[in-house]
């Protein structure tokens, strides 16, 4: 056993010690995740060990008797949200005695932890991003020795495996394939708080998979910061890995996904432009299972931005790379995410980014106003820029983006798109909602028995942000491979 495996069979043992003491107590506990997919990758984590350790989930922060909120720091806002969030559980625990555990992002930035020390001290667990894994030992410790917990690194987490995980569907599942980034974006506070890159070994993602592939999963999607750069910090620095079915880069990784029998549908967030190499628009072409929905963020569309912001190509090399994705992978779809009024966007610099939302013609754009970050390059730059120009640059974005989209939804009207079918519709039990390989929603009407399935159907209008479709007779499939 490596020092990994040694340290995760200690959690383990914490497991067991915290459900001997929460025995026949019929504990509850709530999770708030904030930010981003691995965010929510992580909270899955993290409820796969609270249950283990005795807890089931509700939803109401009020009856629980643990409450833990995993938090983000990319943008201010969810800076506000933790605050306000803390305010509401300390009228909780009050009453309940609830015991609060926050982690996350957030945690990893000094002035944050300082602030909920002296303004919040009736939180008893903190813990960040690199001792996620410790939280069983960390509850134990602060139910057993009612001691207040600060678990917090600095160094670069190691990857710690063979956690237990509870899904929040049994459909879709994402899988981290690596954490951290070397990037350093002058906006963009990961790299501080997620530490440096690192891949977890091939072998690990794909007994992941197969496992879910058993379990009936039919959508994977990989995470990572910056996931087509997998495997090249270890390659770089001769650190070892094992080369387990031939995977030694991102695109030999999805085509050993590819052949997972069960899986159906893989997609990929987010890719970083710079390391688009060629042999992974290859592997997207060639492997069936691979959405053609691609994430390429922009962030801006100005050369001088871009340079600013350390994105490290051209507002020309973004556009010829689209221009070779299109021309290569038949039916690529694409969407971005975009900042605005990062410090120094001139008037002219916004339009650039204007005319590649033009030129591209994106399925979904993920739109942001320039926030800052502490201790980020981005913050000490002396040329920010004024909040109402932000947003009034952002309304134009909005606007633009939205009258793209209507456009582009009027060509899959009268088409025939193949969606994986999710379940009923939220708010119309009478019918069912599933995405194309575009990620679009559809709302269809179908029997239940679809759930699960992939089928065929026809689009017959748009509403903005979902398509409708029917299914016309002799056209659907199943996964099963059955044609009807
Ligand atoms: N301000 C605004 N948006 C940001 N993002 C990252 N950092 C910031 C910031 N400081 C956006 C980027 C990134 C997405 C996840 O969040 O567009 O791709
Ligand atoms: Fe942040 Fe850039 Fe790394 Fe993405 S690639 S996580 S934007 S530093």
């Amino acid at each position: 056993m490596n020092d990994t495996d040694i340290e995760i069979e200690n959690q383990k043992q914490y497991i067991e010690k915290v459900k001997k003491i929460n025995k026949e107590k019929n504990l509850t506990y709530t999770i708030l995740t904030m930010g981003c997919q691995l965010n929510e990758n992580d909270s899955e984590k993290i409820s796969g060990m609270i249950e283990q350790m005795g807890y089931t989930k509700t939803n109401e922060p009020k009856q629980a008797d643990l409450n833990i909120l995993n938090t983000c720091c990319v943008r201010e806002n969810a800076e506000e949200r933790l605050f306000g969030k803390l305010g509401e559980l300390k009228n909780i625990k009050e009453e309940k005695g609830t015991i609060i555990a926050i982690g996350g992002c957030m945690m990893q930035e000094k002035h944050i932890t300082n602030k909920i020390k002296e303004s919040y001290p009736f939180v008893d667990i903190i813990f960040g991003t690199h001792t996620l894994h410790k939280l069983p030992e960390n509850l134990y410790k602060a139910i057993e020795q009612k001691r207040k917990q600060e678990d917090i690194i600095d160094i670069d987490g190691k990857v710690y495996e063979g956690l237990p995980i509870k899904r929040e569907s049994n459909l879709k599942a994402s899988v981290t394939i690596m954490n951290g980034c070397n990037n350093f974006c002058s906006y963009c506070i990961v790299p501080y708080v997620r530490g440096r890159e690192r891949s977890r070994e091939p072998r690990k993602i794909i007994e992941e998979v197969q496992d879910l592939a058993k379990k009936g999963y039919k959508e994977i999607t990989l995470l990572g910061q910056n996931v087509n750069s997998y495997l090249r910090v270890e390659k770089e620095k001769n650190i070892k890995f094992e080369e387990y079915q031939g995977i030694n880069s991102f695109a030999t990784l999805l085509k050993a996904i590819n052949k997972i029998e069960g899986i159906e549908r893989i997609r990929f967030i987010s890719p970083h432009p710079k390391d688009f190499t060629d042999d992974v628009i290859q592997a997207i072409c060639e492997c069936d299972k691979v959405c053609k929905l691609v994430h390429l963020p922009l962030q801006a569309g100005s050369t001088k931005v871009l340079k600013e912001m350390n994105r490290k190509y051209t507002k020309e090399q973004y556009l010829s790379l689209v221009k070779k994705m299109k021309e290569k992978i038949p039916n690529l779809t694409l969407s971005t995410d975009i900042i605005v009024g990062f410090p120094g966007e001139t008037e002219e610099d916004f339009e650039e980014t204007l005319d590649v939302v033009k030129k591209v013609g994106y399925e979904q754009v993920y739109m942001f106003i320039y926030s800052r970050r502490v201790g980020t390059p981005g913050d000490k730059m002396e040329n920010q820029i004024p909040e109402n120009i932000k947003h009034q640059r952002f309304e134009r974005l909005k606007q633009l983006v939205e009258n793209k989209i209507y456009e582009n939804n009027q060509k899959y009207i009268g088409t025939t798109q193949t969606i994986l079918v999710e379940g009923k519709s939220k708010n119309n039990d009478k019918t069912l909602t599933g995405r194309t390989d575009s990620n679009k929603v559809v709302i269809f009407e179908g029997n239940d028995d679809l759930i699960g399935k992939i089928i065929s159907l026809e689009i017959v209008s748009e509403h903005m942000w979902y398509l409708k479709g029917e299914i016309k007779h002799g056209r659907i499939f199943t996964n099963d491979a059955k044609i009807s």
